[in-house]
């Protein structure tokens, strides 16, 4: 703490790459997978041009994008399944004019996943229409996929991770940047010295070592998930599908059942800030309070 991290985290930048199998200058790391998602809003769109976010999704996308003084264009998935409105982006992908492509995978809040066939069909409209993906995989290692086994390196994507979900690190301020070394070093240009501390340096390298952790945390969480699920089923209340850390349940008045589950001492996320005031999301707690939450849904619904 008495002394300057590195000014560009470049060895845990290296550790990354490493873990990955991809050159340093391919990667940046970041204060959080948001401060990238704002760098590259910026460094990436142009004044008045378009920001295409494919929606219900994280509300930073849409921050970033007024921040950076592009047309944010939401389109969104629909009940009952939250299927992604694929057709509808690629049809504005192909009459935009270099575009910035916002894609959540697994999304928040729905927890649905991409498969990399469709992630490679958007980028390569992306790319011909001049435009870019921003692919924000913060819960990618909650659908068993790490970094280092993402989709194929395509140079129209730009992939952020977070090191906050899995590691459940969200104080200390960590993430990465996966592109095109020349985009990489586009956004690092805008990004100000010593963006990721110390300690969150030295966290990171840590987590790195902790592959047989991070395995059976992902492996203990899927099952809870299921049994979750299951649960909320009997109760009648079936989540969508899920590849990430939470469940997206319709709960028919979200204020009202997070006012009675605070009751219980349990807080959910009221959805109505993604424009969906029936729908709660459940983070997947510890196994050994997932009867305390059945409980006091059950009491609650
Ligand atoms: C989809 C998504 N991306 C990024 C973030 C930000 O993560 P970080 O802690 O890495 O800034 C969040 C935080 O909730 C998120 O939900």
């Amino acid at each position: 703490l008495d002394r300057y991290p590195e000014s560009d985290a470049a060895t845990l930048t290296a550790a990354y790459a490493r873990e990955i199998g991809v050159p340093p200058e391919c990667v940046l790391a970041g204060n959080g997978s948001s401060e990238l998602i704002y760098l590259a809003a910026r460094a990436f769109g142009h004044a008045g041009g378009s920001a295409l976010i494919v929606g219900p999704t994280f509300g930073e996308y849409t921050r970033a994008a007024v921040a950076a003084t592009l047309v944010p264009d939401t389109l969104s998935a629909t009940e009952p399944g939250f299927e992604p409105p694929i057709g509808a982006l690629l049809a504005t992908i192909g009459a935009a004019t270099s575009p910035v492509v916002f894609i959540c995978n697994p999304n928040n809040p729905t927890g649905r996943l991409l498969d990399p066939g469709t992630i490679d069909t958007i980028a390569s409209a992306t790319n011909r229409a001049g435009g870019l993906v921003i692919l924000d995989e913060a819960y990618l290692p909650f659908a068993g996929t790490s970094a280092a086994r993402s989709h194929p390196f395509h140079s129209s994507l730009f992939t952020l991770h977070s090191s906050t979900k899995l590691h459940a690190i969200p104080g200390l301020r960590l993430g990465f940047a996966v592109g095109d070394p020349a985009d990489i070093a586009r956004v690092r240009a805008l990004q100000p010295p010593w963006s990721v501390s110390a300690p969150a340096i030295a966290a990171g390298l840590a987590a790195l070592a902790e592959r047989d952790w991070a395995r059976d945390c992902v492996e203990r969480l899927a099952a809870t998930r299921d049994d979750l699920a299951a649960r909320l089923a009997c109760l009648g209340l079936p989540a969508l599908p899920s590849s990430a850390n939470f469940l997206l349940v319709d709960v028919g008045d979200a204020a009202a059942f997070r006012r009675q589950l605070l009751g219980h001492g349990l807080a959910v996320r009221d959805c109505s800030s993604f424009g969906l005031p029936c729908f709660v999301r459940i983070a997947v707690p510890h196994r050994e309070h997932l009867a305390r939450l059945c409980d006091a849904v059950e009491r609650c619904r």
